[in-house]
């Protein structure tokens, strides 16, 4: 197979990262893509650096195993704990979440104030400090950790007027306000289902989202190695799991904004 037309490996640790599998479909639909969620050890927000660690080397192999061109971590936990371990194992172009987020955001901010909400694995790394005084060393970041939020879009409640994630996240974001931020990155790849609900409690405040950050980086990652598909029909998709491809088919089909229909395959890693 012609090295362009090899598939682009996606991962995250459960179904957050269809949103980026979503944008990288509308944006690259000649890509074939393998999707893994690893949903039999979701979540790895509350995880130690060294079992994240662990778990994404397993989704890294599994990938490479279908001999993929280029890796997307669809996952900022993964991408915050364990993205230097994988850069220096693998010999792939590796693009990750955080550094195109922390870019968008810091390329949008008018007043130097950005918030961050995330894991408590994502804020604990300091990733994004790092990454968002990288482009702009000026800019103060507030971070605050949501480890509330992905049981709640794993569960299906992110619908805005459901009390449970508006109380949840009034609390969460509260805190945010007063510090009169004006653009929030949402860290975590399940965080855009709750988009409407966040914009809501901070209408004057730009919101960024890993999917079309990521997507960007992705497209200049493959350009400049020449891996960009040039085949002008469209790409295929694979979906594999750790645990219920059912559960993965119905509920991830919100996430990505499409039928699941296609086989979900079921891996012991
Ligand atoms: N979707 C993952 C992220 O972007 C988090 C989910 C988890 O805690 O496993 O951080």
């Amino acid at each position: 197979m012609d090295n362009c037309e090899r598939p682009i490996g996606v991962f995250d640790s459960g179904l957050g990262g269809l949103t980026v599998v979503k944008e990288i479909l509308k944006n690259l639909p000649n890509e074939n893509i393998i999707f893994f969620g690893d949903t039999g050890r979701v979540p790895y927000g509350g995880r130690s650096k060294e079992t994240i660690t662990q778990y994404v080397k397993d989704d890294m192999d599994f990938l490479l195993s279908h001999g993929v061109k280029a890796v997307v971590i669809a996952c900022n936990t993964a991408d915050s704990m364990a993205r230097e371990t994988v850069e220096n194992l693998y010999n792939i172009p590796i693009i990750g979440v955080v550094s195109p987020a922390a870019k968008k955001a810091a390329n949008a901010t008018k007043n130097g104030r950005i918030g961050v909400i995330g894991t408590k694995a994502t804020v604990k790394s300091g990733a994004y400090l790092r990454a968002i005084s990288a482009y702009s060393p000026e800019t103060e970041v507030f971070v605050a950790a949501c480890p509330l939020l992905v049981p709640l879009v794993e569960e299906g409640r992110f619908q805005k007027g459901d009390i449970v994630p508006e109380t949840v996240l009034k609390e969460y974001l509260e805190p945010l306000k007063e510090k009169e931020i004006d653009t929030l990155i949402l860290g975590c790849t399940h965080y855009p289902l709750l988009y409407d609900i966040v914009a809501s409690i901070l209408p004057d405040v730009q919101i960024i989202c890993s999917g079309p950050a990521s997507t960007e980086a992705l497209i200049e990652t493959l350009s400049v190695n020449s891996l960009l598909n040039r085949s002008s029909s469209p790409g295929s998709i694979s979906y594999f799991v750790s645990d219920s491809p059912d559960s993965f088919s119905k509920n991830g089909s919100i996430f990505i904004g499409k039928e699941i229909n296609s086989g979900v395959k079921l891996v012991n890693l």
